[in-house]
């Protein structure tokens, strides 16, 4: 099979299409005809080997795992012995887990995996852009923000993907969400169900006197700091990415009766809550409830050009590759 393969941190060129055995599914596994896959901010900090704590999961010197791909929409192709859930020609999604490898035509996955039934009301490549994002906010805002209804939420990086699917979380939770982001995102992130959207280069929302339950940093463009005045009392500040000072913060405060600045690493999470998120994500997608935004689709062909794109920092919602 064709995959996209790197082995060595450096600049998008270093993603090659390689000829690479087609994996075979063992005893309880599921082999999957991959149609699509997503580019994320992730990827393209594992590919780097940047910020230099990408390293501690990626590999010190090299890349320890040269097929990355977190999430992905396919069709069942074989099944190994004992598979009751997934038949051959079952569409699906879902993610494969720590070893990665969805950038590929084909991936493995347990049937007790991360992976369910594509929803009927999403194609191929809005369903390969729904596990990862959704499967970070969610637990965030819910788990670690203890969101609750008729709270106020301000979500920072409203038009990415992590953020968008924020903004759509925080409303199916309840709260009043204000989204921020540049002015030709303002139409998006409104589209999402932000009651309030604050454009980052007309104002700034921490000398505008409002205050929030929650602050959720979905891109680590603020800190607990900054953020503190624009908290209540009992505020919660989380912020998705990892620095010397969100660490330090969570540590000082995550017992704290007070304001609150805290880290959630949701991607380690076992892949029994994970899948159970999933099934509720998978609910309100097909009660078009939650819908995952897709920027640009990107041909396999095109990988370098994709990672390239997602590198800028920009991309709106999610960036898909297309392996079919
Ligand atoms: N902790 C965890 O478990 C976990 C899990 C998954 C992901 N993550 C992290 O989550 C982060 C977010 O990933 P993502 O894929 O959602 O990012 P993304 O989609 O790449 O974010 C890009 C978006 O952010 C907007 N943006 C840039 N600067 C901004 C600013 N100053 N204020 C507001 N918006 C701004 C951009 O639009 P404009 O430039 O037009 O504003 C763009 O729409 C990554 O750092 C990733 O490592 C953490």
């Amino acid at each position: 099979m064709k995959a996209l393969v790197y082995r060595q941190f450096g600049p998008p060129e270093v993603i090659k299409i390689e000829d690479v055995p087609t994996p075979e599914p063992k005893e309880g596994e599921i082999l999957v005809r991959v149609h699509a896959s997503t580019i994320t901010a992730v990827d393209t900090f594992f590919r780097m080997g940047k910020p230099f704590s990408a390293r501690l999961a990626a590999g010190l010197t090299k890349p320890k795992i040269h097929t990355q791909g977190t999430e992905f929409s396919g069709v069942v192709e074989k099944v190994g012995e004992g598979v009751t859930r997934f038949k051959v020609g079952d569409k699906v999604m879902g993610e494969p887990g720590p070893n990665f490898g969805a950038h590929a035509e084909y991936v493995v996955i347990g049937q007790d995996g991360v992976i369910l039934h594509k929803p009927e009301s999403l194609n191929f490549h809005e369903a390969a852009a729904l596990p990862a994002g959704a499967l970070t906010a969610l637990p965030f805002l819910r788990d670690t923000g203890r969101l609750e209804a008729g709270q106020k939420l301000l979500v920072i990086g409203a038009s990415g993907s992590v953020g968008s699917f924020g903004v759509q979380f925080g409303k199916y939770l309840g709260a009043e969400v204000t989204g921020v982001c540049s002015g030709r995102n303002v139409e998006l992130v409104t589209s999402l169900g932000a009651d309030h959207v604050v454009d980052y280069n007309l104002e700034d929302f921490t000398k505008n006197g409002l205050k929030y339950d929650v602050i959720f940093d979905a891109i680590g463009a603020s800190s607990f700091g900054t953020c503190r005045g624009s908290l209540t009392s009992r505020g919660v500040y989380m912020s998705t990415t990892i620095s010397f000072s969100i660490l330090f913060n969570h540590l000082l405060t995550a017992k704290s009766s007070g304001q609150r600045g805290l880290i959630s690493f949701t991607g380690l999470r076992a892949k029994e809550e994970k899948k159970k998120d999933l099934e509720l994500i998978h609910a309100l997608a097909e009660e078009g409830r939650i819908k995952p935004y897709i920027d640009k689709v990107f041909p396999m062909g095109d990988a370098v050009a994709a990672h390239a794109y997602v590198d800028k920092g920009r991309k709106r919602g999610n960036v898909v590759v297309s392996f079919v």
